[in-house]
C-alpha cells in the first residue's frame, strides 16, 4: 500500500517532470514562479480534474464531478467579446461558463501559491466609531464556501464569527443576491428622483428641505402584497449635521460641483453643499457613516466580493471598475454585468505600479503575490452572484397557507414585506429615470411538485441569443416572497449590538425571510437557535406584533412556524429541474450523447461546449458508478482559449503574465 508520503513524492516528481517539460517547450531558462514567493512545482492544489482512466497520483480525480476542476488562473477583463477567453467573451458568448467560473472562485480553496492570507490574524476591515478599532480580524479561511456553507457549493448561509463585536455576525445566504443588488440601485434612483429636482445626481440643502423619504415596493397596478416603506427625512431636522435618513443609506458629502469630499462627515463641514448616498442592501446593518476606508459595508456584489476576498482570505483585488472615478462624483465604473459601482469601495490594491502588461505590482500584504484577484475575476464572481437562483417556497399545504395569513394579520409583513417590483429598463433623459431593468440572464422558478413530493425547478431564460451573443432582455420582474422592506429597525435591547469600541448598533436591516427555513441560527449574531426564539426576541418597533405572536394559540403559532419553515433553500445541482424547457423533468437526461440521469441544473451541461461526462465506469472497490468527471474538460472550460491559457501554470494567463517571465 502506498502511504500519503509516497503520494506526495509521486506527485512532486510528476509536477517536476511536467515543469521541466514546460521549461524545455518554452525554450527558456526562467525559473517558474520567479518573484512570486512560494514555488508551484510540487505544491499540492485543490483541483480534481481527472476521471476514471487517470492515474490518481498524476491527475487527482473526482468521479462525482463536483470538484473544482480547472487550475487557478486569473481571468482577464475586456469589453471586447471577440477576444476568446476574456471576460466579455465568457459573459456574452458562453454565459454558463462565465457563471460556473465565477462560482468556482467562490468554492475554490485558495492556496499559498495563490497568495492566500499574508496577514492572518491582524485586526482589519473598516474602523468603528472610535476611529481606531477595526471591525474584524483578517485571513480566517481559504474559501467563501467555508462560511457560506449551507447548502454546500451554493453560497448558502452559515457560521457566526467575530465581526463588529465579539458577539459576532452570522453568515447570510446569497440565493437571489442579484435581485437584492438590483433593488438597491433602483431604490437609490427612486429616492433621488423624489428630491433631486435639477437631476444633477446629488441633493442640495434646498432640495432636501422639508422632504420625507419613502418607497412603494409594488406599483398599485401590480397585484400582490407590497407596502410603502418609510426611510426618514432628506433634511437635517434634528440639527446634528446629518440628513435624518434611515442608516441603510450611507451618505457621502459633496461640494457645489457635486464632487465627493472624502473627509467630510457632516453637512456643516467646510465646503459641503449637499450629499449623495448608497443604498446598502447588504449586511445586517451599520451606523451608516463613512469612515477613512469608505462605508462600513458595500452596496454592490462586486465591491462586497472584493472586500470579502481580502478580509477573509488575504487576497487583494486590483479593480479599475471599482476604483476609477474621473469626475469625482462618487460613482465609479459600470461592470460588464451592468452594475454601477461606488468609488467608496474599500480595496487596497490600487495599482500604483504596474507591469508593462498591466498587472498591478502593489502587493499590499507583501506576501510576494501580485494582483491576487483580478478585475476579470470580479467580473465572473459578480456574474455568478447576480444570477444565483432565488430561494423556493413550499406551497400548497393547509397549515402554511394559514400561517402566511397570520403572518400578515399580526403585522410581521409590515417589515417583512412580501413583494417587490423590479422595473424594466428605460432610456432615461428628459426627466425620466434610466432604470437598468433585470440584468440577469436566467431565472429559476422552484415549486413543490405535489405528485412527486419534491421541489422542482424550471429554468426560464431572460436573455436572447443573436449572432452568437447573449443579451439580457432587461425586462421587469415581480419578486414575490422576499419578506423584507430593505430598511432598518430598532428591535429593542435584546437585539442591540455592542461593538468592540463600545458603540451600539440599535437598528438592523430587516433580513429577507426567503430561505429562512434552511438557515438557522438566526439574528445578526446567530444567537437565536430556532425560529420561535428569534421571533420572541423581537421587541421595540416590533413589540406589538411580538405580543400578538405570543398570544396566538399553540396551533396558530405552529402554523406560522410551518409557513416560515416552508421558505427554503436547495442544492442547485441536485434539484430536479426542467432545464431544456420541454415542460417535464426527464429521468434520463442526455447531454453530449451521455445519460446524466435525473434532469438537473448542472451549469457544465449548458456550456457552449457542453461537458461530456464519462458515464458508467467501475470505481474503486469494483462498484459500478456513473462518473460525472468530464472527458472534454479543456474544450468545455475553455482552458486553451488564448485569453485564458496559462502555459507555465503560475496562475497568471500568458496574455498578462508576470513581468519577470516575459521581460527577461
Ligand atoms: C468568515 C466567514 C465568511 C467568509 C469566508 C465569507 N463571508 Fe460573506 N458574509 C459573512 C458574514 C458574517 C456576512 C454578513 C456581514 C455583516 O452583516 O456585516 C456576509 C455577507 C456577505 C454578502 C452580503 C449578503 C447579504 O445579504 O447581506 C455577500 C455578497 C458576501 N458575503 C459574499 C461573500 C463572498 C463572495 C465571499 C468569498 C470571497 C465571502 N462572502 C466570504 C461571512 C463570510
Ligand atoms: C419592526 C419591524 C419588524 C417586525 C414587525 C417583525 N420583524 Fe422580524 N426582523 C426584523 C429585523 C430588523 C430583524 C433582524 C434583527 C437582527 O438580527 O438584529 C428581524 C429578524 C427576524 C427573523 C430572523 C431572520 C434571520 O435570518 O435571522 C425572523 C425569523 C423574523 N424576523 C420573523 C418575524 C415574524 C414571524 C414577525 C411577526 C411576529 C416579525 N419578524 C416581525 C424586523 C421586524
Amino acid at each position: 500500500m502506498r502511504t500519503s508520503d509516497d503520494r506526495v513524492r509521486g506527485r512532486a516528481l510528476f509536477q517536476a517532470l511536467r515543469a521541466t517539460a514546460i521549461i524545455l517547450s518554452l525554450g527558456a531558462f526562467s525559473v517558474l514562479q520567479a518573484g512570486s514567493g512560494a514555488g508551484t512545482a510540487g505544491t499540492a492544489s485543490f483541483e480534481r480534474p481527472g476521471g476514471a482512466q487517470d492515474a490518481p497520483l498524476e491527475r487527482p480525480r473526482d468521479l462525482s464531478g463536483r470538484s473544482v476542476k480547472t487550475p487557478r488562473v486569473r481571468a482577464i477583463h475586456t469589453d471586447d467579446a471577440s477576444l476568446k477567453g476574456g471576460t466579455a467573451y465568457l459573459i456574452r458568448r458562453d454565459p454558463w461558463l462565465a457563471y460556473q467560473r465565477g462560482r468556482e472562485l467562490t468554492q475554490r480553496e485558495f492556496g499559498a501559491r495563490d497568495g492566500v492570507f499574508g496577514q492572518s490574524g491582524h485586526h482589519a476591515g473598516p474602523l468603528l466609531e472610535d476611529g481606531v478599532t477595526h471591525m474584524a480580524s483578517r485571513g480566517h479561511v481559504a474559501s467563501c464556501t467555508l462560511c457560506h456553507n449551507t447548502p454546500w457549493r451554493d453560497l448558502g448561509g452559515g457560521l457566526t464569527f467575530g465581526k463588529n463585536g465579539a458577539r459576532g455576525r452570522n453568515t447570510p445566504h446569497l440565493f437571489g443576491a442579484g435581485l437584492t443588488e438590483m433593488l438597491g440601485w433602483q431604490n437609490r434612483l427612486d429616492l433621488l428622483a423624489q428630491v433631486d429636482s435639477d437631476g444633477n445626481g446629488w441633493i442640495s440643502r434646498l432640495e432636501a428641505r422639508g422632504r420625507h423619504a419613502s418607497l412603494l415596493t409594488l406599483p398599485e397596478s401590480v397585484e400582490g402584497e407590497g407596502a410603502r416603506v418609510q426611510l426618514g427625512r432628506f433634511d437635517d431636522d434634528d440639527g446634528d449635521g446629518r440628513p435624518d435618513l434611515d442608516p441603510i443609506l450611507a451618505i457621502w458629502y459633496v461640494d457645489s460641483q457635486g464632487r465627493r469630499i472624502p473627509w467630510a462627515r457632516s453637512l456643516k463641514d467646510l465646503g459641503v453643499a449637499g450629499y449623495s448616498f448608497e443604498y446598502q442592501v447588504f449586511g445586517h446593518g451599520s451606523h451608516g457613516r463613512q469612515t477613512e476606508h469608505g462605508p462600513p459595508t458595500s452596496s454592490t456584489l462586486r465591491a462586497f466580493t472584493a472586500g470579502a476576498f481580502d478580509l477573509h482570505s488575504g487576497l487583494q483585488a486590483h479593480d479599475p471598475t471599482l476604483l476609477l472615478d474621473p469626475d469625482g462624483d462618487g460613482i465609479s465604473g459600470t461592470s460588464l454585468a451592468g452594475s454601477r459601482q461606488f468609488s467608496t469601495a474599500s480595496v487596497r490594491d490600487r495599482g500604483a505600479t504596474k507591469s508593462a502588461m498591466g498587472v498591478s505590482l502593489d502587493d499590499p500584504d507583501r506576501d510576494g503575490h501580485m494582483e491576487e484577484i483580478s478585475q476579470g475575476d470580479l467580473d465572473l464572481a459578480e456574474w455568478y452572484q447576480l444570477n444565483h437562483p432565488r430561494p423556493a417556497e413550499r406551497q400548497g399545504r393547509e397549515e402554511t397557507g394559514r400561517g402566511r395569513a397570520l403572518f400578515r394579520k399580526i403585522g410581521c409583513a409590515g417589515c417583512h414585506v412580501p413583494d417587490w417590483f423590479l422595473k424594466p429598463s428605460s432610456p432615461g433623459g428628459k426627466g425620466g429615470i434610466a432604470y437598468p431593468g433585470d440584468r440577469r440572464f436566467f431565472d429559476l422558478s422552484v415549486q413543490e411538485d405535489p405528485i412527486a413530493g419534491r421541489l422542482q425547478g424550471k429554468l426560464v431564460l431572460l436573455a436572447d441569443r443573436r449572432q452568437g451573443d447573449w443579451t439580457p432582455r432587461r425586462g421587469s420582474f415581480v419578486l414575490r416572497g422576499y419578506y423584507s422592506d430593505l430598511a432598518t429597525h430598532d428591535l429593542g435591547d435584546r437585539f442591540a449590538e455592542q461593538q468592540y469600541d463600545g458603540s451600539v448598533i440599535k437598528r438592523h436591516r430587516t433580513p429577507p425571510l426567503w430561505g429562512v427555513g434552511s438557515t438557522a441560527p438566526y439574528g445578526h449574531d446567530g444567537a437565536s437557535l430556532d425560529l420561535d426564539s428569534v421571533i420572541r426576541r423581537h421587541d421595540g418597533e416590533a413589540g406589538e406584533s411580538t405580543r400578538s405572536y405570543e398570544s396566538l394559540s399553540r396551533r396558530q403559532r405552529s402554523d406560522l412556524l410551518a409557513f416560515l419553515r416552508s421558505l427554503v433553500l436547495y442544492q442547485t445541482e441536485e434539484l430536479a429541474c426542467d432545464v431544456d424547457g420541454d415542460g417535464k423533468v426527464s429521468s434520463s437526461f442526455t447531454v453530449a450523447g451521455k445519460n446524466t440521469g435525473l434532469e438537473r441544473l448542472n451549469p457544465e451541461w449548458l456550456f457552449l461546449h457542453p461537458g461530456e461526462i464519462e458515464g458508467l465506469v467501475t470505481g474503486a472497490h469494483g462498484s459500478e458508478v456513473n462518473s460525472e468527471a468530464l472527458i472534454n474538460l479543456d474544450a468545455a472550460y475553455g482552458t486553451n482559449l488564448p485569453w485564458l491559457r496559462d502555459s507555465d501554470g503560475d496562475g497568471h494567463p500568458d496574455r498578462r503574465d508576470l513581468p519577470q517571465e516575459k521581460e527577461r
